[in-house]
């Protein structure tokens, strides 16, 4: 059995104090939503207490699908790359980057040189997307959809480049016979009511899962537990969201930190996908609240 965990949106607090030149851009928004309420929201010491949590799970790999940061200032990069070296080697940890983490025009670039280690794929030796990483009978395909957005807006976009690569991708993993995760930040579709935070080529996304088929598609972003299910050639793939990591037990309408790990086993054609979600209580203790089966294959047998 090969066992993922998967946490997302750590939003690593706290904030470094930011030189008043580094706020004359979109980050002035994102400082103040910061100061008012995003600073209660997103603690370190849960974010420890749940990394500890999964730790002791011990699972064959994490992956972690973005929004290490907040609003992108120089000194948060580095921090963050500590933060992911106490979390595992580049090996045992898989990251995708967020739209905080390409926060302003200007840092786009900056989670590959800062984080690459954990985004570069088997076969490469400089990040890029999409990247495939094989563990065990699994492959994780990672996309970024992190691109910087407006005032008001935190959008993705995946771009015509990656979405060319990714039907061919897929199909030669299935054809390989590997479990296919597809990791990437924003979720495929959105509600209308999140129209300004949607992954904006997401119907392309879609149209390439019903092509190509995936097992599994894991995203952060909406900081809630999350199961939707899309079509993926010929079969339902379960697309799956997580809490933001960090988001305290107790407090508002967000909803407490919390990660999900999956238990995959079998093989082509048969595989089993078992998902337990975990969340944290408001003494801020970790307990599961649930198991459910993604994918079970039924085993054709002859007469
Ligand atoms: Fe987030």
């Amino acid at each position: 059995m090969f066992t993922l965990a998967h946490l997302s949106d750590p939003h690593l607090a706290p904030l470094p104090t930011p030189r008043f030149s580094e706020l004359l851009s979109k980050r002035l928004f994102g400082f103040l939503n910061w100061q008012k309420k995003r600073r209660d929201i997103h603690l370190f010491g849960t974010l420890e207490k749940l990394i500890a949590d999964i730790k002791q799970q011990s699972p064959d790999h994490i992956a972690v699908t973005g929004d290490l940061i907040n609003i992108a200032l120089p000194d948060e990069y580095p921090i963050a790359r500590l933060w992911l070296n106490n979390l595992g080697a580049p090996h045992d940890v898989t990251l995708v980057a967020g739209n905080h983490d390409a926060y302003i025009k200007k840092m786009e670039g900056e989670p590959l040189r800062e984080w690459g280690a954990y985004m570069c794929g088997d076969e490469q030796t400089q990040a890029a997307f999409p990247f495939v990483r094989k563990r065990g009978p699994v492959a994780i395909v990672g996309l970024s959809t992190a691109v910087a957005s407006r005032p008001g807006r935190a959008t993705g976009r995946l771009g015509a480049e990656q979405l060319t690569h990714l039907p061919g991708i897929l199909k030669k993993l299935g054809e390989e016979g590997t479990f296919r995760i597809v990791s990437l930040h924003h979720p495929p579709e959105s509600e209308p009511h999140r129209h300004s935070e949607r992954l904006i080529d997401g119907k392309a996304f879609v149209a390439a899962i019903a092509e190509s088929g995936a097992d599994l598609v894991i995203h952060g972003h909406e900081h809630i537990h999350s199961v939707a299910w899309i079509d993926g050639a010929g079969r339902r793939v379960p697309v799956v969201g997580v809490p933001s990591a960090s988001a305290a037990p107790r407090g508002g309408k967000w909803q407490p930190a919390g990660y999900n790990l999956y238990r995959i086993e079998g093989g082509p054609g048969a595989w089993r996908c078992e998902m337990a979600s975990w969340s944290m209580n408001r003494d801020g203790e970790t307990y599961e609240i649930g198991r459910r089966m993604l994918m079970r294959t039924k085993i054709k047998t002859r007469n």
